[in-house]
């Protein structure tokens, strides 16, 4: 949120540093802050895991995995001094077992002028947080480090407590950086920007004007390579309690005193605070048909691969709006949107209203894109008065860094000690709460890949609909 400053010098620690989470976003996100200039003028990473890695064979993980995954041109000679930084001690860091992690810390202390500032990065899964914060714990590393987590952060209200305990018996509150990439997301840093840097927008940004809220986030890939992951997690946990839910707690915030941590987290507080409890009656869990097929996946696995929700908030603002969230994995196409609905007038003097006037007015964000558009209902050019759909859209083009993502802006953020955009300990209570009744919901509705999911998802809305901004005659109209 400030403008970019140079972070401390720094030693950092990935956990699971040659798996799949770290090769796809964190190495490539660190080679990008790198080629940016936005890294400590001295910083070293010491990767560590249980499988045998030489730091070799670790600088080509690296290699490999930032030539696949960054996003400008590779170049062999910066990343040659890059990978300099990178060392690796294979490890099963556990309390009882923390020495050869510590030794290596210590050792690598020594190539820093002064003590660096410790940055302990868990790309791990969610079940190995509370040993590894142990361990980090009884090797004497937490003194004034900073820890972030994955998400999600539990796996249900008791997990979550469990790990809490751990966490807080080892580390403040200012130590500790839970990440939500989506937070991360240009756009969802746009949509304060948008409400709060403008006259109109804010205006209308609530119950008196606005109908409905979508948050729609559907995937077009399924889960074949991370099914030891998905199977125990699924789409609730995955996306919905996590990114869906801080997505919407940005839309639906109050004004924050200040853009600065406090502020902003105990305005999103206060929108978990306000959401009624989700029951199974406003959800629909789904599950792709062949994914009971994959590797690993029991026969009868209830895992839910998909998700619909019908939210509300019960507070001033949004008393009578409904939110409707949805993702999936094999959906028909990848989106991230926000789509707030606007209430229709009394326009009765229109006779003609087009059939896509049976979608209302609309301002949608783009949160993959960065983009934004509004649509709205205009007079079709010629004599008689009819109307037709028109669009207003808004990008970035080139403007904007291709290299900033959410992982870059995150880490450099955890460099930087800024928390703003990290979530706390409370929100994360709260919203486990929220799903505790429908985390046990068992038969999903199968739907075929490749679709937009099972019905009932389309039947939650009625008569509504789900929106696409780019493609609205894909869908056909409910009757109303
Ligand atoms: C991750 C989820 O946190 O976010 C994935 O675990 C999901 O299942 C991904 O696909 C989506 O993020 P992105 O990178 O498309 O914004």
């Amino acid at each position: 949120m400030e403008p970019a400053r140079t972070p401390p010098d720094t030693l950092l620690i990935i956990f699971g540093a040659n798996g799949d989470l770290s090769r796809r976003k964190l190495l490539p996100a660190l080679y990008n802050l790198d080629a940016e200039g936005l890294v400590p003028r001295n910083w070293r990473v010491i990767g560590t895991a249980r499988s045998e890695v030489s730091d070799d064979d670790f600088r080509q993980v690296a290699h490999d995995a930032i030539r696949e995954h960054e996003r400008c041109d590779f170049d062999d000679e910066h990343f040659g001094e890059f990978s300099q930084r990178l060392t690796f001690t294979s490890t099963d860091f556990r309390p009882g077992d923390t020495q050869v992690l510590a030794d290596a810390v210590a050792r690598s202390s020594h190539e820093f002028d002064d003590d660096p500032q410790l940055l302990l990065y868990l790309s791990t899964p969610p079940s190995t947080f509370g040993p590894i914060t142990a361990g980090i714990g009884e090797a004497g590393l937490a003194k004034n480090a900073r820890v972030v987590y994955e998400k999600p952060f539990g796996s249900d209200p008791a997990s979550f407590a469990a790990l809490d305990e751990i966490v807080r018996g080892v580390l403040r509150e200012d130590q500790t950086y839970r990440i939500d990439h989506f937070l991360g997301k240009e756009m969802v840093q746009n949509l304060l920007a948008f409400r709060f840097a403008n006259g109109a927008f804010e205006a209308m940004w609530n119950r008196a004007h606005i109908d409905h809220v979508q948050i729609d986030v559907p995937e077009d890939l399924g889960v074949d390579n991370r099914v030891a992951f998905y199977d125990k997690t699924g789409a609730i946990r995955d996306m919905m309690v996590t990114h869906l839910f801080q997505v919407l707690s940005v839309v639906a915030m109050e004004p924050p005193v200040r853009l600065r941590s406090g502020p902003l987290t105990d305005e999103k507080f206060k929108v978990f605070d306000s959401m009624r409890q989700l029951s199974a009656d406003d959800v629909v869990i789904g599950q792709y048909d062949g994914y009971r097929d994959l590797e690993g996946v029991a026969d009868d696995s209830a895992t839910d691969t998909f998700v619909a929700a019908r939210v509300h908030i019960d507070n001033w603002r949004w008393d009578g709006v409904p939110f409707f969230l949805r993702t999936g994995k094999a959906l028909a196409a990848k989106e991230q949107l926000v789509t707030l609905a606007f209430r229709r007038p009394p326009a009765t003097m229109f006779s003609e209203v087009p059939e896509s006037g049976l979608e209302r007015d609309h301002l949608t964000f783009d949160l993959s894109g960065g983009g934004a558009g509004f649509s709205f209902l205009a007079k079709l050019p010629g004599p008689a008065l009819r109307l037709g759909r028109a669009n207003m859209r808004f990008t970035y083009g080139e403007t904007g860094s291709r290299l900033i993502g959410p992982y870059e802006r995150l880490v450099h953020d955890a460099l930087l000690g800024d928390r703003t955009l990290f979530t706390r300990t409370d929100g994360i209570a709260r919203t486990w709460e929220l799903v505790e009744p429908i985390l046990d919901m068992r038969d999903p509705h199968p739907y075929p890949q490749g679709s937009w999911g099972p019905d009932a998802a389309v039947d939650l809305l009625l008569p509504r609909r789900w929106h696409m901004p780019q493609d609205p005659d894909r869908f056909s109209l409910p009757e109303i």
